[in-house]
């Protein structure tokens, strides 16, 4: 097996991972935990886990486009990502938290602007950072799936026009082929982008997002000296689109190539679409938000469906929630219901196998998020049983964090994060949930 030159052997940063991911061959050199309980009713091996993403809890992401705008005087965020849950220091417990918890896998999200402060200019300590992660989670027998991306670039991607440059193809396949060249060895499963379908959707809300992004961009290109700033939420679809479906091609092949084995996909932002009306948009919402992303996803190893409520599609906009349905924190309506018709209507598009890689809720009451979790498993299990390829359910979030603009009010976490002491502390949800990963089953 290759490996990056002068990077550290696995003995070497793994300490004590078992013989079993080691050195074993097909699922375990793939980085994939056999599941430890298998009395349950889901299949042998089922992922079942937590989500983050690094510039929401890692904290102190000086260098990515996005701290930029949190610090822009006016700014269009609540607040600034700060420490966050200052995960960049304490993922050593974070991660034998998630595993004590009882489950089996760990995504998170790799940091890009840490990963390649300067254009061109790669830091090997902060690769190295990211190996120590790997390695914990081989340590607690936790499946890594890596996110390559999830929204967050450097600033100086920012200053040279973000997604909408052309550039942004070959300049995001060198990050992912070098970040997989030092990574690859220790890692599960991985996605390109998180998400990146998202400009397209944001389109369809009911209400609009862009108000004051113009200048708000305007403002950061001015403060990083550049006549543009392109950040992923804010970018026009089209031209994001345009970069994005390629940048996920080639950092694909790159993954591909080596070293370790294994399998790479796309997660995309989805809602159970329901036609509202009889001159719903809904076939066209579909074709436009979904169909070029479930192509890439269907050339790929598997596809991510990320999912935390439905859509009432009207002409050619969502009509919002109905009247007396109970919403989340965020403004969504309480429809846990969605994951599995999101799941039937995916396995309809691909033939690829799919992971949950986000499915939860905002809420301060944390028995709703145990009735959503119950809800939403049950609908894994009815996909299951209909013979749909599900191999995995990962709930959004390990811990509550900095939920971008929106800052740190909604919760979306299995575990409360003290904003002060940075204590945590796992909810009723989380116990339910990874009791449910131990048994392999409701
Ligand atoms: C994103 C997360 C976000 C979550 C909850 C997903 O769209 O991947 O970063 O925190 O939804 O809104």
């Amino acid at each position: 097996m290759t490996r990056a030159k002068g990077s550290l052997t696995r003995r070497e940063f793994v300490g004590g991972v078992s013989t079993a991911f080691a050195l074993g061959a097909g699922a375990a050199s793939s980085g994939a935990h056999q599941a430890a309980a298998t009395t349950g009713s889901f299949p042998k091996g089922f992922l079942w886990g937590a989500a983050t993403a690094a510039h929401q809890v890692e904290g102190n992401n000086l260098n990515s486009d996005e701290w930029v705008l949190e610090h822009m005087k006016p700014t269009i965020f609540a607040e600034p990502s700060g420490d966050a849950c200052d995960h960049y220091h304490r993922y050593p417990d974070d991660i034998a938290l998630l595993a004590g918890l009882g489950f089996n896998t760990y995504r998170f999200s790799i940091e890009w602007a840490r990963i390649e402060p300067e254009q061109g200019i790669f830091s090997r300590a902060e690769l190295d950072h990211y190996r120590r992660m790997l390695a914990a989670c081989h340590e607690h027998k936790l499946t890594p799936m890596v996110t390559f991306n999830h929204f967050t670039a450097p600033r100086w991607f920012a200053a040279l026009g973000g997604w909408e440059n052309p550039a942004s193809v070959d300049l995001f396949a060198r990050y992912a082929e070098r970040a997989a060249r030092h990574l690859g060895d220790l890692i599960g499963l991985a996605t390109t982008f998180n998400e990146p379908n998202l400009p397209r959707l944001l389109g369809w809300l009911s209400f609009d997002i862009s108000g004051g992004t113009g200048a708000l961009l305007q403002q950061a290109a001015r403060a990083v000296g550049s006549d543009r700033f392109g950040f992923f939420l804010f970018a026009d679809a089209e031209k994001a689109l345009a970069s994005m479906i390629p940048a996920h091609e080639r950092a694909l092949a790159a993954m591909k190539s080596g070293p370790g084995k294994f399998p790479v996909g796309v997660s995309l932002a989805m809602a159970d679409e329901q036609a509202a009306g009889p001159d719903s948009g809904r076939d066209e919402k579909r074709r436009s938000v979904y169909g070029a992303w479930l192509e890439a996803a269907g050339k790929s190893d598997f596809l991510g469906v990320q999912v935390y409520t439905r859509a009432r599609v009207g002409k050619s906009k969502d009509l919002g929630p109905e009247p007396g349905v109970e919403l989340t924190q965020m403004g969504y309506e309480f429809w846990p219901e969605a994951l599995e018709a999101v799941l039937r209507y995916s396995a309809t598009q691909v033939k690829v196998p799919m992971y949950v890689t986000e499915n939860g809720i905002s809420t301060e009451d944390d028995t709703r998020r145990v009735e959503y979790i119950r809800r939403a498993v049950a609908g894994v299990q009815s996909c299951l049983k209909a013979g749909l390829d599900v191999r995995g359910y990962i709930h959004w979030s390990l811990m509550d964090n900095y939920e971008w603009v929106f800052g740190y009010r909604p919760k979306f976490g299995l575990v409360s994060v003290d904003r002060e002491t940075q204590a945590r502390t796992p909810r009723p949800s989380a116990r339910f949930l990874g009791e449910i990963a131990r048994r392999n089953g409701l």
